[in-house]
């Protein structure tokens, strides 16, 4: 949906810093939901507490979605959003300069392994979403709990300084295996472990409700990580055979969006894992291909392939990357943590 801009139209000449301007005015703690136009306190207070105290937050939302999640009139939440269109003035398009301007808040967490980060271009970026794909013990969660605490640490040293929000849906997040990454790291455990928020989802539908949770939880928390490990177990176990799989694919995309959208709002990464094809005998053939289809790989700013090596060794492959050549790296997985 296009907004109308608020500039002069006979004005065209120097189109490139309003654009700059406007597009960090979203960014700027400065208009709430309490400035919108036709919204009182009651709605307000509707909209917070299903999670939306950012403009943002409202503007990027369908009607449909907002009406049920705020509990509110379909045509009354409509007109919310656009209202926040306006205001967040995030609407219609914007020059290749102003997207720059955007990029230019991305941060990169760094693996602080050389080979991966070089793979990755200096790190994981914010405001994307990266999928980490590959066999059982491939090392998925392991990359997940180094990112965790990579992500505790602070900006100069390479980390996100920020709180980590961590959905576990197979009941292999383990304390003690921070704890050891943190020493590796010359960190204090204790330290690292209060910043990473852990949540375990019993089933797909738990999952969706704890990443709506955490948008909740955001409010005056400096949250730059959140990770689902794994992303798809759950609606893989529950959505079985071919008549089921429009449905899965369709509630998939529903949470993937929730994820992106706390990725963009909080200029956070997000990080999921992801098994392959187990079956080779399966009805879509290749092993080694990710599951969760088109809506995932869609969804993926980035895919990461894991597989073992000899001698203890994991290699990585960056598949589908927008901007960064298809490559690989190999590094290790020690006591300490990922090394080269
Ligand atoms: P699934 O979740 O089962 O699909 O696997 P995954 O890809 O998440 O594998 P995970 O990250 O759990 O990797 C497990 C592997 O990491 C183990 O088989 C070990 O090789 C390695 N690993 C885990 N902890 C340690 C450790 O403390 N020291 C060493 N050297 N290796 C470890
Ligand atoms: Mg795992």
């Amino acid at each position: 949906m296009a907004t109308k801009s608020k500039t002069d139209e006979s004005k065209a000449e120097e189109p490139e810093e309003e654009h700059i301007m406007t597009m960090e005015e979203p960014l700027e703690p400065e208009p709430t939901i309490d400035d919108l136009p036709g919204v009182g306190p009651a709605t307000a207070e509707k909209l917070r507490e299903a999670g939306f105290e950012e403009l943002l937050a409202v503007a990027v939302m369908s009607a449909g979605d907002l009406a049920e999640q705020a509990e509110l009139g379909e045509a009354v939440a409509g007109k919310i959003i656009a209202a926040a269109k306006k205001m967040a003035n995030i609407g219609g398009f914007v020059s290749g300069a102003a997207l720059l301007e955007r990029r230019r808040e991305v941060m990169k967490l760094s693996s602080m392994v050389q080979s991966i980060d070089d793979l990755m271009a200096g790190g994981f970026e914010t405001q994307a979403l990266v999928e980490v794909y590959g066999e059982f013990g491939s090392g998925k969660t392991q990359i997940g709990h180094q990112l965790a605490v990579n992500c505790t640490m602070s900006i100069e040293e390479g980390g996100l300084d920020g709180d980590v929000f961590y959905i576990d849906t197979e009941d292999t997040f383990r304390p003690e295996r921070i704890t050891q990454m943190a020493r590796g790291r010359g960190l204090d455990p204790e330290a690292v472990l209060e910043r990473i928020h852990v949540a375990r989802a019993y089933n797909s539908a738990h999952q969706m409700l704890l990443a709506e949770e955490i948008k909740r939880m955001s409010k005056g928390r400096n949250i730059k990580m959140i990770i689902v490990d794994s992303l798809t177990s759950h609606y893989r176990a529950e959505y079985i055979g071919r008549g089921m799989l429009a449905n899965r694919q369709q509630k998939l995309n529903r949470h993937l969006k929730d994820l992106k959208q706390l990725a963009d709002v909080n200029n956070a990464l997000v990080l999921v894992t992801n098994q392959v094809q187990s079956k080779p005998d399966a009805m879509w053939g290749d092993p080694t291909k990710p599951i969760g289809g088109h809506v995932l790989a869609h969804a993926s700013t980035f895919r990461l392939y894991l597989r073992k090596a000899k001698g203890g060794r994991r290699i990585a492959r960056l598949v589908d990357s927008p901007n960064l050549p298809d490559g690989e790296c190999v590094y290790q997985v020690t006591e300490e943590g990922l090394r080269d």
